[in-house]
């Protein structure tokens, strides 16, 4: 009988925790597959006493035997990727025996990454924070039709295709003003081109169709969150990809009917990291102390994050949008200090209270709060629902009644062994 592929999706701004959820449950899936975004994402996996941080190659990669896809919707970055394969052969794993790369998959030029950079320059207030990795440029000459694939290294006349995409580049460098170097990174590019075709480089809506109708689950693992998605969330703040449901099946040529569980990752507070609306967000000590708690750092930049309360009332949102089935709780140990712990439960928008998000995010919302009392006790070393304390599991059945989903898995620290399941 034909499989059913199933999602883990990031609900909020990213950064849930999506790596080490995907490495948990990666051991009962044959694949992992990732169907968007890019070296934008950074997912931090801890097992055995030792930390990993993934970019493009899917959290399910220190698995034994596991197949791990980079789908077509995916954008890639040669020489990111490059050094991401050194650093897991590092660990003794061969990353062309559990990856494999699709032939539409799209490729991040370095003059993409220099695009990047000189838009967020021009663009004074209106900054996006990009991580800089060239996701968006490379999107746009993606839906231009102007855009590299993966697959097109194998062909006599990639070399020229590359030149001429440069030397457009070039030409919208220009006119931004830009200063660069016309040779910029490309020597060590066309060396991690060459080592891209080392892999098998698939047709990657056959790779799956054949896996699922083998019998062989896949997870798909969504790299940012729900309220950066480019039709969904908080626009023009976002990053450039379908990090909701639907782009699942665009980007790995997969029909609805064929996924079957989605779930949908949430930390207990809130962050984002770059521009944007945050309607939660802390500006005092109790923010700070969210931040020092829970290393709100980015992984990929460094950049600290903007840390608030839980926000229901976007976690509604993106819970309708993607479908949610399971919930996936992140980090409550980093509220065990509180004496107090709030959640929005409404916005108040032109002194109306409203559980909906506007269309406008960045209008002036009003968060409006649900306090609890806290738990006031470690929880990093309990393992089974039994131990935890009733406080704790009455904040998590208001958030349950809240959304209308169980939450159904709980991580109480970064480890592995660190996570409660309730089913
Ligand atoms: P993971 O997968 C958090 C944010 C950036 C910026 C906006 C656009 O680790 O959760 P981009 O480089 O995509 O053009 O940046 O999106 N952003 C993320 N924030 N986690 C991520 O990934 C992110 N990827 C992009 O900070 O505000
Ligand atoms: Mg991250």
């Amino acid at each position: 009988m034909s499989s059913k592929l199933d999602v883990v999706l990031g609900l909020q701004w990213g950064d849930e925790g999506k790596g080490k959820i995907v490495d948990v449950l990666a051991g009962r899936y044959p694949a992992v597959a990732r169907f968007q975004g890019g070296p934008n994402a950074g997912h931090s996996l801890h097992f055995d006493g030792k930390s990993f941080v993934v970019r493009s190659i899917p959290s399910g990669i220190f698995r034994d035997g596991s197949v791990n896809i980079i789908g077509s919707g995916v954008v890639l970055d040669p020489v990111t990727f490059k050094e991401e394969c050194a650093n897991v052969a590092a660990m003794g794993i061969e990353p062309k025996e559990r990856i494999v790369i699709s032939k539409k998959a799209h490729l991040i030029l370095p003059t993409h990454r220099l695009l990047d950079a000189a838009y967020e320059a021009a663009a004074g207030k209106g900054k996006i924070g990009s991580t800089l990795k060239g996701i968006g440029p490379t999107y746009t000459d993606k839906v231009g039709r102007h855009g590299l694939r993966v697959g097109d290294i194998l062909t006599p006349d990639f070399k020229d295709r590359f030149a001429k995409l440069k030397a457009r580049h070039h030409r919208l460098l220009d006119d931004l003003h830009y200063e660069y170097d016309p040779c910029h990174g490309e020597a060590e590019w066309m060396e991690a081109v060459d080592f891209l075709k080392e892999f098998e480089l698939v047709d990657c809506e056959y790779f799956v169709d054949n896996l699922l109708k083998e019998g062989k689950a896949i997870l798909a693992e969504g790299a940012q969150g729900s309220m950066l998605d480019v039709d969904f969330g908080s626009y023009p703040f976002v990053t450039s990809s379908s990090t909701t449901v639907g782009g699942v099946c665009t980007g790995l040529g997969l029909a609805p009917s064929r996924v079957g569980k989605v779930f949908g990752i949430f930390k207990a507070y809130c962050t984002r990291v770059g521009s944007g609306p945050f309607p939660t967000e802390l500006f005092d000590e109790t923010g700070e102390r969210l931040r020092q708690i829970g290393h709100e750092y980015g992984a990929v930049t460094g950049r600290p994050r903007r840390c608030g309360w839980l926000d229901l009332v976007a976690l509604k949102y993106t819970v309708m949008i993607d479908g949610v089935t399971d919930l996936i709780m992140m980090k409550s140990d980093c509220l065990d200090g509180f004496e107090t712990i709030k959640a929005c439960t409404a916005y108040k928008v032109d002194g109306k209270l409203t559980d909906q998000v506007p269309f406008d995010i960045s209008t002036e919302i009003e968060p409006v709060y649900t306090e609890f009392p806290g738990w006031k006790k470690d929880l990093t070393g309990i393992r089974s629902e039994d131990g935890l304390p009733k406080e704790f599991k009455d904040y998590v059945k208001f958030i349950e009644d809240y959304l209308g989903v169980p939450v159904t898995i709980i991580s109480l620290g970064p480890d592995r062994e660190a996570t409660i399941e309730r089913v």
